[in-house]
């Protein structure tokens, strides 16, 4: 059985726990899209993990993880995750990680065109600033540097050399910016290539070959479904496919042999960065979830913005991913609240909207149309059965059930990895 799991929201979904949860089945986990924009928190006992490019599953030591073609990797950020994870007494050997030769890399003038951009935009977007958007926008030009090509020092040279006489001009003209120093760069690069080698192989014919052998696979999204660069709400999206179908050109996996598309959606709504956000709380309101939820990010630290649960996106979501099952994640963020209310559906210049509407100027201008449930105001933090939830937890999630029209299977009440029930 191959799984996808993906965020039906804006990011931050709780899909790491998630994963965490579900590779304990699986012999591979992978990574398919996105880079070290994401930050997936595991919390073990009293130990944290914080994940970026590394699949989660890397805690459990039987299994191999996999940086897909789709990601775009920053190596030394991948350098530092992985001494990170050394220093927490995680070892981690090229048995346990493969690299796809034909990921696309950040590079420096990558992440300072990222930080640039944002600064000259009128319309800032509020990226991680890693990068990211340069990377694929590389990629797509032709113009891009893939893991492959830091093992090969002539054609590191001359697509480095090419990058630079073109970049160098731009970042001087436009952006009144100093040049980048080819030596420089390209004795970086050609170091983090020998560290990576280990680790660098054809990962779809690793994975596709492990299929063959029977071996069970899942994919973990990153970002979510309104940050995807073709459904979410662009311009304010990352560069790539988040939904679950950029799992398989993300992958090199055709779509037949995967099985089962897992969304994860939080029991409310965040979003970190620019954007509209119908449902985005009053101030007061979002502080108090803001700090009960922990709501900052765990690449940037920024606040991230809290809303209500709006049932119109996860429905969308729901139809792009193909879902099969729902985790509702962070329920207990929601404890102590007297009403929940859910968006059902847009006001918008007079008329109701049912659906997403696809054009982002009319959802920056939509008044949501909510339904309001009673709370249950009680810890649900120590229950580990469905039938033990307070009645008004269980009617928020049937209710979640029957608007959305997935069935929920996974329902994390805290943080730890045992506080969750499975249906
Ligand atoms: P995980 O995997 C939440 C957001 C940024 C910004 C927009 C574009 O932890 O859910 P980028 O740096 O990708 O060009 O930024 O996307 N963003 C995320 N928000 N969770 C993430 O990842 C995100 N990755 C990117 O805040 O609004
Ligand atoms: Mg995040």
């Amino acid at each position: 059985m191959n799984i996808v799991v993906g965020g039906a929201q804006w990011g931050d979904e709780g899909k790491g726990k998630l994963i965490d949860i579900l590779s304990q089945k699986a012999d591979i986990t992978v990574r398919y899209q996105g880079g070290n924009n994401a930050g997936h928190t595991v919390v073990v006992g009293k130990t944290q993990y914080v994940f970026h490019l590394i699949p989660s599953a890397v805690l459990h030591k039987s299994k191999t993880c996999v940086i897909g073609n789709g990601v775009v990797i920053d190596p030394q950020a991948l350098l530092a995750e992985l001494e990170q994870l050394r220093a927490q007494k995680i070892v981690v050997t090229p048995q346990r990680l493969k690299i796809a030769a034909n990921a696309h890399v950040i590079m420096p003038y990558h992440r300072v065109l990222d930080g640039l951009r944002e600064k000259v935009r009128k319309n800032r977007i509020g990226t991680t600033g890693r990068g990211i958007g340069p990377c694929y926008a590389d990629k797509v030009t032709r113009c891009g540097i893939r893991m492959v090509d830091l093992l090969n020092p002539r054609i590191l040279r001359l697509k480095l050399e090419d990058n630079l006489r073109e970049k160098n001009e731009t970042f001087r003209l436009v952006y009144g910016h100093k040049p980048f120093h080819f030596s420089e760069i390209y004795k970086e690069y050609l170091q983090y290539g020998q560290r990576l080698k280990p680790f660098i192989c054809d990962t779809a014919l690793y994975l596709n070959q492990a299929i063959d052998r029977k071996k069970t696979i899942l994919f973990e999204g990153a970002q979510g479904t309104f940050l995807d660069i073709d459904f979410g709400t662009y311009p304010y999206v990352t560069s790539s496919n988040s939904i679950c179908a950029g799992a398989c050109a993300g992958a090199g996996i055709s779509p037949v042999k995967i099985h089962k598309s897992i969304s994860a959606v939080k029991a409310y709504t965040t979003r970190v960065g620019e954007g509209p956000f119908p449902t985005e709380f009053s101030r007061e309101l979002e502080e108090e979830i803001r700090s009960k939820g922990k709501e900052f990010g765990a690449t940037t630290g920024r606040p991230r913005r809290c809303g209500w649960f709006d049932s119109v996106l996860v429905r969308y979501a729901a139809m792009l991913n193909g879902s099969t099952e729902l985790a509702i994640m962070k329920l207990d963020v929601l404890d102590d609240l007297k009403m929940i209310k859910v968006c059902t559906g847009y006001q918008y210049k007079g008329k109701t909207l049912k659906e997403f509407p696809f054009d982002l100027e009319t959802f920056c201008n939509v008044e949501p149309i909510y339904v309001t449930l009673p709370g249950w105001q009680t810890p649900i933090s120590g229950i580990r059965s469905y039938g033990k939830l307070p009645v008004n937890a269980r009617r928020y999630i049937e209710y979640l059930e029957k608007i959305i029209g997935v069935k929920v299977k996974y329902i994390s009440i805290g943080s730890r990895r045992d506080e969750i029930i499975v249906r």
